[in-house]
This record gives structure tokens, C-alpha cells and sequence, in this order.
């Protein structure tokens, strides 16, 4: 049987890159997957490009910056499913990769309401009903510069960061009612966000050359990481952080 057979999935930021592969996964074990971005359009192309898989994909377009747009999303993934049993919160930006002292007061707001407070007003909206059910699976996807800073990324770092401490927070208190909640930390992953590590040949190489695993991490591998957690075959892991990095977090030192 599928592992996600009747199971009911939201994942943020689907219409490319690590969301749409674990939009991908989940549907290739027959979730209902509930895909969102900012565009309607590109969540449609998305859905058609999956609709070979055996769970149906439905694209809603929902701003996780805007409460307004989340209490949509919700209420008609409620409306439509009667209930969710998986959360992933994957959508993510950076847009300040500056030294930090150019950092701004907009761009450090601008940040946290995007990658923070929309896992805290969707995981708000949904744990309920997961609650009361007793059973359901929070994804956030951090990054391992939540856990060493990243160069010139303090405002990324620090949201991730915080990512982390949110979904360890609400662990220790869902576990009881059977939510489990995990963050997964990728390293370097080829998608759009972070081209300006990988585009350029001699960068990657230099990158690669200290990472134990060789190669560029890939959204798929992404995606696995978070169908484990999504399955009852983690129902012993809540509030953890699975780091999926290649090894980039060891690198190989050469002494
Ligand atoms: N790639 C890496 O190396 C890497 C490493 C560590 C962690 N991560 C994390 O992985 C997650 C996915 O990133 P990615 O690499 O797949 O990046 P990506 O290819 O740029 O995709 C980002 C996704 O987030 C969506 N998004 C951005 N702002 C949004 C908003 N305000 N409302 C709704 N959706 C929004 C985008 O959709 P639209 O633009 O269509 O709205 C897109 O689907 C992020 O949380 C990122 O921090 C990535």
C-alpha cells in the first residue's frame, strides 16, 4: 500500500524547487497534496505536471505572509478534506545576503513574517484539528544555517534559527495530543534560492571538495527525508532536526 494512502498534505512554497519535489513524493504515495505558492498560474502547471501520480495535486494560491490568504488556504483545505494530516512549511526567501551591518529594519521584518510567523500562524491553524484527531506531522524546512551562521546571511541564519527552536517548542507540547513535529536542516540543495552558490563551476568545486558526500544535493533527496517523517514510520521522532547535508556540517579537514 502507499505510505500516504487517504492521507491529507500541505506544503508551502510547491510551485518549484524543494516543495514541489516533496509535493512529488507525497503524491507518488497517493496524499491529497494541498500545493501553495504566490501565483495561481504556476501552481496550476505544477499540478498538471504531476497528475500522472496516484494522489491528486490542488493548487491554491496563498501569500504566507498574508494572515488573510492562510485563513483561505486552510479553510478550504478543511472545507474540501475535513481535516489535515500533514503540515510541511517550506516556503522560504532570502533576501538579504549583506554584510550585517546594511541589514535594514524592512528586510529584517520582511524575513520573519516569511520564513518564522507563517510556520507559526499555519501550525497555529491546523494543530488544532491534528489535536483533536490525535494524530497528524509537522515538517518545517530550516537549514543548517540555522545551526552555524551563514556569511553575509545573519537574517536567514537567524530565522532559520529560530525555525528550529519553534519546532522543538511545539514538540514537547503536541506530542502528547500525537502531533509530531520535526524540522529537517538541508545543506546546499540545487534550486533557485541558492543558484549563487552552485551556478558558477569553481565555486561548487571549492564547496564539494569539503563535503564528504560529492555531490550538489538534490530537492528529491529533500523530499525523502520529509515522506519518512510525514510516515508512521517516524512515529518515535518529534522535535527533531534532521540534518540532510552531505556531510557539509563535518567537512573534511585536512590537517
Ligand atoms: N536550496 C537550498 O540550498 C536550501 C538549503 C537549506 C534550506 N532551504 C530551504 O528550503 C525551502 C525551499 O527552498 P528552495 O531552495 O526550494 O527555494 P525556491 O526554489 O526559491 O522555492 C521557494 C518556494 O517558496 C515559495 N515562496 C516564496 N515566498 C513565498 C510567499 N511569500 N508565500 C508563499 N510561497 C512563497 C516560492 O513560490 P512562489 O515564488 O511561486 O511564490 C517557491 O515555491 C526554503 O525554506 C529554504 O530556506 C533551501
Amino acid at each position: 500500500m502507499p505510505a500516504l494512502d487517504n492521507k491529507v498534505a500541505i506544503v508551502t512554497g510547491a510551485s518549484r524547487g524543494i516543495g514541489k519535489a516533496i509535493a512529488s513524493v507525497f503524491a507518488r504515495e497517493a496524499a491529497a497534496v494541498i500545493i501553495c505558492g504566490r501565483k495561481q498560474e504556476t501552481l496550476n502547471e505544477v499540478a498538471r505536471d504531476l497528475q500522472s501520480l496516484p494522489g491528486r495535486i490542488h493548487p491554491i494560491a496563498c501569500h504566507v505572509g498574508r494572515p488573510a490568504d492562510i485563513q483561505h488556504l486552510i479553510g478550504t483545505a478543511n472545507q474540501q478534506f475535513g481535516h489535515i494530516d500533514i503540515l510541511v512549511n517550506n516556503a522560504g526567501t532570502n533576501i538579504a545576503q549583506e554584510p550585517v551591518l546594511q541589514v535594514d529594519e524592512s528586510k529584517f521584518d520582511k524575513m520573519v513574517e516569511i520564513n518564522l510567523k507563517s510556520a507559526f500562524r499555519l501550525i497555529q491553524a491546523v494543530a488544532p484539528g491534528m489535536c483533536a484527531r490525535g494524530s497528524g506531522s509537522i515538517i518545517n524546512i530550516a537549514s543548517i544555517s540555522g545551526l552555524k551562521p551563514q556569511y553575509h546571511g545573519m537574517l536567514y541564519s537567524m530565522t532559520k534559527a529560530a525555525l528550529i527552536m519553534m519546532t522543538k517548542s511545539y514538540a514537547q507540547e503536541l506530542g502528547p495530543a500525537g502531533v509530531r513535529v520535526n524540522a529537517i536542516a538541508p545543506g546546499l540543495v540545487q534550486t533557485a534560492l541558492s543558484q549563487y552558490y552552485w551556478k558558477d563551476p569553481a565555486k561548487l568545486a571549492q564547496i564539494l571538495e569539503r563535503q564528504p558526500i560529492r555531490h550538489l544535493g538534490q530537492p528529491e533527496e529533500i523530499a525523502e527525508t520529509a515522506l519518512l517523517l510525514a510516515t508512521g514510520r517516524a512515529s518515535y521522532i518529534t522535535g527533531q532536526v534532521l540534518v540532510i547535508d552531505g556531510g557539509r556540517l563535518s567537512p573534511i579537514d585536512l590537517l
